[in-house]
């Protein structure tokens, strides 16, 4: 406990210090004499900000994990509304959104659940830039041929492969990547990380690894990604294209940083500690010799939870040595686990969670029985009172999941004013899940090894 405390007040010293920890020389200088061969001291420094120990700080049952301490933490910036109002002006011009057939997921980012970003403002810029330039035919032809004028962009995401179905948390990245591809209308490159799932868990055998990422890809094929513009790839078979540049990212990253950043100790096994890099790199579009047209100027946008961020600051940091682009992020909160606000749905942990195989009835049950109720103890109170909604499972999960935005404001004012009880909003969270999952499960049911070829081929998607 006393560790996690001192770790939290250092964290708004890296905080004030603007995440200088692998910038500045000086402190560089002193991390590296202070720590020298002293694993503890190097956990408990100043510069030991890394996800977890800022997730386990809140530990009241009630309380929400602190996203705007995360921004600041890390140092990114927040969602704003003028920045919303920017990509609306994208919808506008986006011809292809209003022909999907999916649905809009437009709330997640409205909603407040994509909250932060590095860059997004940017990636915005080049699809306007490049719109601009093709809706004007006189300007056609002055776009310049030469790779620094030809900016695009392109979407990257990934996934460690489980052996488990999917749970409702992981389908929130997926959702809104196939979102933004839809928008943007651009390529998209998704990682399975089957190497580093075998390397992180000891009970894990290669070969049954491998088979839990080819079930894991027909999962998120599902979600209906363009698959003319879409590349999945697993680390173990795509390391070759992969290699080159990921050696020149191993070359620039030293021990300290992995140590600091992810939290790695002397008993962890040398595969981890490097792992981190392979992540950095589909971040540039040069490991994609074969996939991506190396004649343009690739920009990559990686939507993903913010837990991701770490591998991303990293990336940035070290893209000026490399001469590379800067890779942009946006970032999710974490779909909180059913039994309350503070904790993330994870795939490991006990608690309980609705699974992308689950029936009506497990739906049902795991609602009606575990998630946690902001209304009150009687209806009488309830009617009186009303609920406290920042901790309602049951309506954050709609805020997520319910894609009208006048329904969800009228369940807002209903229930917290007390005309709607617990019971009622539980009953539209389940059919809103039912809905969607049985949805998902009759595209799930759909896909073939031979649809899994093809978006594991190696092919021109952009
Ligand atoms: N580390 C992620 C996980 O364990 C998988 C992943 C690989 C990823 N590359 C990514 C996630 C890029 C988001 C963006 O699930």
């Amino acid at each position: 406990m006393n560790v996690l405390k001192i770790i939290r007040t250092n964290c708004v010293f890296v905080n004030k210090t603007k995440l200088c920890y692998f910038h500045s020389s000086q402190t560089k200088k002193k991390f590296s004499t202070k720590n020298n061969n002293d694993d503890d001291r190097i956990t408990n420094s100043q510069f030991d900000i890394n996800f977890n120990n800022i997730l386990s700080n809140s530990d009241s049952y009630e309380s929400s994990i602190d996203y705007d301490k995360i921004i600041k933490t890390f140092g990114c910036s927040k969602i704003n509304n003028a920045l919303i109002s920017k990509f609306k002006d994208v919808l506008t011009n986006s011809s292809d959104i209003s022909t999907s057939t999916n649905s809009s997921q437009f709330h997640l980012l409205n909603k407040g659940i994509y909250f932060c970003h590095r860059d997004f403002d940017k990636i915005i810029d080049i699809y306007n830039h490049n719109n601009n330039n093709i809706s004007n035919h006189n300007k056609v032809k002055t776009i310049s041929t030469k790779k620094e004028h030809n900016k695009q962009i392109y979407l990257y995401t990934g996934r460690g492969p489980s052996n488990k179905s999917l749970h409702l948390g992981h389908t929130i990245p997926f959702l809104f990547n196939k979102y933004l591809q839809d928008v943007f209308d651009c390529p998209l490159v998704i990682q399975i990380t089957d190497d580093e799932k075998f390397l992180s868990n000891k009970d894990l055998n290669l070969d049954e690894t491998i088979k839990m990422g080819y079930e894991n890809i027909k999962d998120i094929i599902a979600f209906g990604f363009n698959r003319d513009k879409t590349f999945i790839f697993s680390d173990i078979d795509y390391i070759k294209q992969l290699y080159k540049l990921n050696l020149k990212i191993q070359k620039l990253v030293n021990l300290n940083t992995i140590k600091s950043l992810f939290g790695f100790n002397h008993q962890d096994n040398i595969g981890k500690i490097s792992f981190p890099s392979l992540q950095c790199t589909p971040c540039f579009y040069e490991c994609f010799p074969e996939v991506l047209n190396q004649n343009t100027d690739w920009n990559c946008l990686i939507p993903c939870a913010v837990d991701q961020d770490p591998y991303f600051r990293l990336t940035r940091d070290i893209a000026y040595k490399l001469k590379l682009n800067k890779p942009a992020c946006i970032y999710s909160k974490f779909l909180p686990s059913l039994e309350g606000t503070n904790k993330k749905m994870s795939s490991s942990g006990k608690e309980v969670k609705i699974l992308l195989t689950d029936t009506l009835k497990t739906i049902k049950t795991k609602v009606n029985k575990y998630a946690y109720s902001g209304g009150q103890e009687t209806a009488e109170k309830q009617r009186e009172l009303g609920a406290n909604l920042d901790i309602d499972i049951s309506y954050i999960y709609l805020k997520y999941f319910l894609d009208d935005d006048m329904k969800l404001s009228e369940i807002e004012n209903n229930y917290s004013k007390g005309i709607m009880l617990s019971g009622e909003v539980k009953k539209l969270l389940i059919e809103t899940l039912d809905k969607f999952i049985t949805l998902y499960q009759e595209k799930r049911n759909k896909i073939t090894d031979d649809e899994v070829r093809y978006f594991l081929q190696i092919r021109k998607i952009g």
